[in-house]
């Protein structure tokens, strides 16, 4: 088959390119200011026989950005659309998020009509909002409230690719929760979201953070997310319909505290209860972190939530990676040894070795 994916050069995109090009697929990359596809491990993509194609193209722009001919034959020849692109980081305008997340993905999806080409897109299981309790696959606007504009507009591209579904699109929807590193290795590209935060608590820039200890955070390893996209890229016949989650299967608050307490290098951050919680009452220097990143994120501590991955679990033919304590370790010693987090402090056996050396 030969298959489009959109924001190909995105952390979920190339490793999505990744596996389509190891099943034998031709890809067709639409990139947009990144132009080199750059896999997990920091690897450029290679891509056998010449079976990868890179076009230039704006998703903002009625047909792509492309000319006449480009569009039509690019309708022509793909067999399966992948819609990964998307502005990801928070903090946005409202207004970039509507252009590129809702009017974006209309015009992937006008894309896919020409043809009625099969459209896999990429949503995330935050589109749930700020409800809380267990949220289902098959869910999607019950007049939730969002946490921010990134979730808005998630919402709203998925409602439209629904749309598409029920007018006779062939669609299916995965939807990532927070993307981090591989699953057995914690091995990521880009440090984003999550990792920020992580920087600044553990580096003791901001020590108290509104959330309750029960509030769940979920993390998916990408080269799952990837594995669940490619999957229903392969077996669509089987997706068609359905919406995926591709989740891990969370962690509290609690956890986290656990975890990042086990690092002798790291500030643990206090998690306060949010109705106690004053940003007024911060010191001036992590104050204008909080106003800056930690209030962007703030409701995802907040949040005593669960995917329900059944629907998955169902589909996939391997069991999902585990994803709880060892893993955020596994995140941790990888953003360490990667310098991110700042410089491990000597383990007792690297001390002692050092110690035992120095008698010689
Ligand atoms: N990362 C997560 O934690 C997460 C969680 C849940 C769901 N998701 C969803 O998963 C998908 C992929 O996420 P990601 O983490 O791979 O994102 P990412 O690393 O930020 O990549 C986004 C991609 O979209 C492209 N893009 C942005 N604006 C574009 C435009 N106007 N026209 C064409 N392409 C454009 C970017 O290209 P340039 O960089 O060249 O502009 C980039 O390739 C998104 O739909 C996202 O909403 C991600």
């Amino acid at each position: 088959m030969t298959v489009l994916v959109t924001g190909a050069s995105g952390l979920v995109g190339s490793e999505v390119v990744a596996r389509l090009l190891s099943a034998g697929h031709e890809v067709v990359a639409l990139v947009h200011r990144v132009e080199n596809l750059i896999g997990n491990n920091g690897r450029p993509l290679h891509a056998p026989e010449g079976r990868l194609r890179l076009i230039k193209g704006d998703v903002t722009r009625p047909d792509l950005g492309l000319d006449r001919p480009e569009w039509t034959n690019l309708a022509g020849g793909v067999d399966r659309i992948v819609h990964c692109a998307a502005i990801t980081d928070f903090g946005r305008t409202e207004q970039l998020y509507q252009q590129v997340n809702v009017a974006g993905t209309q015009h992937v999806i006008e894309l896919a009509r020409e043809r009625s080409t099969p459209l896999v897109h990429v949503g995330t299981a935050y589109v749930c909002g700020e409800r809380s309790g267990t949220i289902a696959a098959s869910e999607l606007d019950l007049g939730q409230r969002m946490g921010n504009h990134y979730e808005e507009s998630k919402l709203r591209a998925e409602t439209l690719v629904r749309k598409a579904g029920a007018d006779g699109l062939p669609v299916a929807v995965v939807r990532p929760s927070i993307v981090v590193g591989a699953a057995r290795t914690g091995v990521v590209r880009d440090f984003k979201n999550i990792y920020v935060v992580l920087k600044l608590t553990t580096q003791g820039r901001v020590r108290s953070v509104p959330g309750h200890f029960d509030a769940m955070l979920d993390l998916v390893p990408v080269d799952h997310v990837a594995d669940v996209v490619a999957q229903t890229v392969d077996r669509f016949t089987e997706a068609e319909g359905r919406t995926f989650h591709a989740v891990g299967g969370g962690l509290s608050l609690r956890d986290f505290s656990d975890v990042l307490a086990e690092f002798p290098s790291f500030h643990v951050p206090r998690f306060v209860v949010p109705s106690a919680f004053d940003p007024q009452r911060l010191p001036e220097g992590e104050r204008a972190y909080y106003d800056k990143v930690v209030q962007l994120y703030e409701s995802y501590f907040r949040r005593r939530i669960t995917f329900d991955r059944t629907e998955t679990e169902r589909f996939m033919p391997v069991k999902p990676p585990a994803t709880g304590q060892a893993f955020l370790r596994r995140l941790l010693e990888y953003a360490l040894r990667a310098g991110y987090l700042g410089a491990s402090l000597p383990g007792v056996d690297q001390v002692l070795a050092e110690l035992r050396n120095r008698g010689n």
